[in-house]
């Protein structure tokens, strides 16, 4: 028999189940407890009629949540663009190009940085209660640098996505058409058997849609399932080709028509919002109410890189939207845990119901609605993740 913990004691409890509780997508219960057998959920249910375990835990008080699912993140990388950051604080506008400073960095690094760096990040991202997360390469933008960075970060995840159409590589300024060649070729065979997930940025600067979909549809015909960084700094057709393609995620979803959003809303691509990148580069918000009020599947998520969003905390994406995206602190909670799920077609994480993995944060707070009330104070006191306890 696996080990069996009880966490009692819990004030409110959100479970993203809403046959539970007080009915409401997030399934808030009150004086609640949780039971943990092995790496799953075991039993939830009022504190008052809680079996016994192993060893208890005391909540006493706080709230539990289920561990944030951050589905987008560019982790592997070397060095950081400080000097681009404060470039832009001084007035200056983000372009897709500054992406080639982090590629030379990165191409100069040996594995072992790389990893330690990334090493560094998912320890930070734990603490803050990401217990699930997908990265990416795309620093590479050759063969052997973007295998290189799916083999390191497979060590670390199973959410690994190829972005080999990240930018056209600097080695093919003159020759893009040459670059769309090679990364559905060449490097595509290198990486597939790394990845899950295959990704490009459609955007002014990076891959239009004709070859955004070229690369997808060849990804998928590895094996590779699709996502998009669509509509970040400009309209264009990375949305609707997301949706044509069933690709589980558009990402960004700044700058959307109507058309858009009625495509969103639709289908059976979620609308990843990742407000980190709108903070660092002091761009428009995306809509998420507008998202929302249209029946669309809403993420939220940090985009951790070292350029347009150098931040690892959830917390601090769920304050930006609600302050900012017109979202409120229930729907925010359940599109940083349940949304990053449904964004890696997942339902065994983000959320506390029995056979989900054991992936939960204790807060130093009543309820969940404090990590946007408290914005910027380190409210996640524990996480248990797979069942053992790591931060
Ligand atoms: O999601 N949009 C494209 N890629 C990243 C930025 C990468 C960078 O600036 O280094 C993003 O924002
Ligand atoms: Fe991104």
């Amino acid at each position: 028999m696996p080990r069996t913990t009880l966490i009692t004691d819990i004030a409110s409890l959100v479970t993203n189940d809403p046959a539970q509780g007080d009915g409401t997508p997030l399934g808030l219960m009150t004086d609640a407890a949780v039971v943990i057998e092995g790496e799953t959920v075991a039993w939830v249910g009022p504190a008052a009629k809680a079996p016994s375990a192993d060893e208890t835990y005391d909540a006493a008080g706080r709230a539990a949540i289920p561990g944030f699912v951050d589905s987008h993140s560019h982790l592997v990388f070397a060095g950081d663009r400080t000097q681009e950051f404060n470039a832009r604080m001084s007035g200056r506008a983000y372009e897709a190009g500054g992406i080639r400073t982090t590629v030379a960095a990165t191409r100069a690094a040996t594995d072992a940085t790389l990893e330690a760096n990334l090493t560094h990040y998912l320890e930070e991202a734990l603490r803050q209660g990401t217990t699930t997360f997908e990265t990416k390469s795309g620093y590479g933008l050759n063969t052997e640098d973007e295998s290189r960075a799916l083999r390191i970060a497979a060590r670390h995840t199973d959410e690994v996505t190829f972005l080999g159409a990240h930018i056209v590589s600097p080695d093919y300024a003159e020759d893009p058409a040459a670059y769309v060649d090679l990364v559905t070729g060449e490097m595509l065979d290198a990486c597939a058997p790394h990845a899950r997930w295959i990704d490009v940025f459609c955007e002014k600067g990076a891959f239009d849609g004709d070859q955004a979909r070229a690369i997808l549809t060849a990804g998928k015909a590895k094996g590779l399932h699709p996502r998009i960084h669509a509509n970040q700094l400009s309209y264009g057709p990375g949305v609707q080709l997301a949706v044509e393609l069933d690709a589980a995620s558009a990402d960004h979803c700044t700058h959307l028509t109507d058309a858009d959003v009625d495509a969103l809303a639709q289908g059976n691509t979620v609308a990843t919002l990742l407000p980190g990148a709108e903070f660092s580069t002091r761009a428009e918000w995306p809509d998420a109410r507008r998202l929302l009020d249209a029946g669309a599947t809403v993420a939220l998520s940090t985009d951790c890189n070292p350029g347009s969003s150098f931040t690892s905390s959830v917390p601090f994406c769920i304050a930006l939207a609600v302050r900012d995206m017109g979202m409120t602190p229930d729907e925010a909670l359940w599109s940083a845990t349940a949304g990053g799920a449904a964004a890696l077609r997942r339902t065994d994480v983000g959320r506390v119901t029995v056979g989900a993995r054991a992936d939960l944060a204790l807060l130093n707070a009543p309820s969940h609605v404090h990590l946007a009330y408290r914005p910027g104070v380190p409210l996640v006191s524990e996480v248990w993740r797979k069942g053992t306890r790591v931060a």
